[in-house]
């Protein structure tokens, strides 16, 4: 199996399951704003219902590009929204990110592995190396 399909399986392992009430974005939003008081200062002022829906929306265009290779208008945007002159998030936070997804990961794939967690790395790392990359231009 190549780690897309690794990565494909595990995330709909994720998103069939609820532990104590809460899905895996519940989970993944707890960890992120709990990882650092400066991530929780930039969503200070967040409807988090509506942000795990877009996140949850955000990661089919992650897989887009992991796999194509191709900038869709929508990460040109996201990138744009998170950039030092609007959103303002450095580069370091998006290990905050990439950690509390995981841990989140950990806890809700049972079939959780070295070989999952190195298909979900590979997977972010394409949008998140884009998005770093563009936030001072
Ligand atoms: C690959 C990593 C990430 C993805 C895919 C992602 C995705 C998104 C998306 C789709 C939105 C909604 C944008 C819109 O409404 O137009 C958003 C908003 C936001 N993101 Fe991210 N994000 C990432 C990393 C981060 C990191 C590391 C932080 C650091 C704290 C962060 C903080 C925020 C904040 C504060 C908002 C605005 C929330 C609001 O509307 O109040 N994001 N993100």
């Amino acid at each position: 199996m190549n780690y897309e399909d690794i990565f494909n399986d595990s995330y709909s392992r994720v998103l069939k399951r609820e532990i104590d009430g809460k899905n895996f974005f519940d989970v993944f939003y707890d960890k992120f704003i709990g990882s650092s008081p400066f991530v929780k200062e930039k969503f200070a002022n967040t409807k988090l219902e509506k942000q795990k829906e877009k996140v949850k929306k955000s990661f089919y265009h992650l897989i887009q590009f992991f796999v194509t290779k191709n900038v869709s208008p929508y990460m040109e945007n996201i990138a744009k929204v998170h950039s030092k002159s609007k959103m303002d998030i450095e580069p370091y936070l998006y290990d905050f990110f990439t950690q509390s997804l995981i841990d989140a990961i950990k806890e809700f794939d049972t079939e959780f592995c070295d070989d999952v967690e190195l298909s979900w790395r590979m997977v972010l790392s394409s949008g998140i190396t884009y998005m770093k990359f563009q936030y001072d231009k």
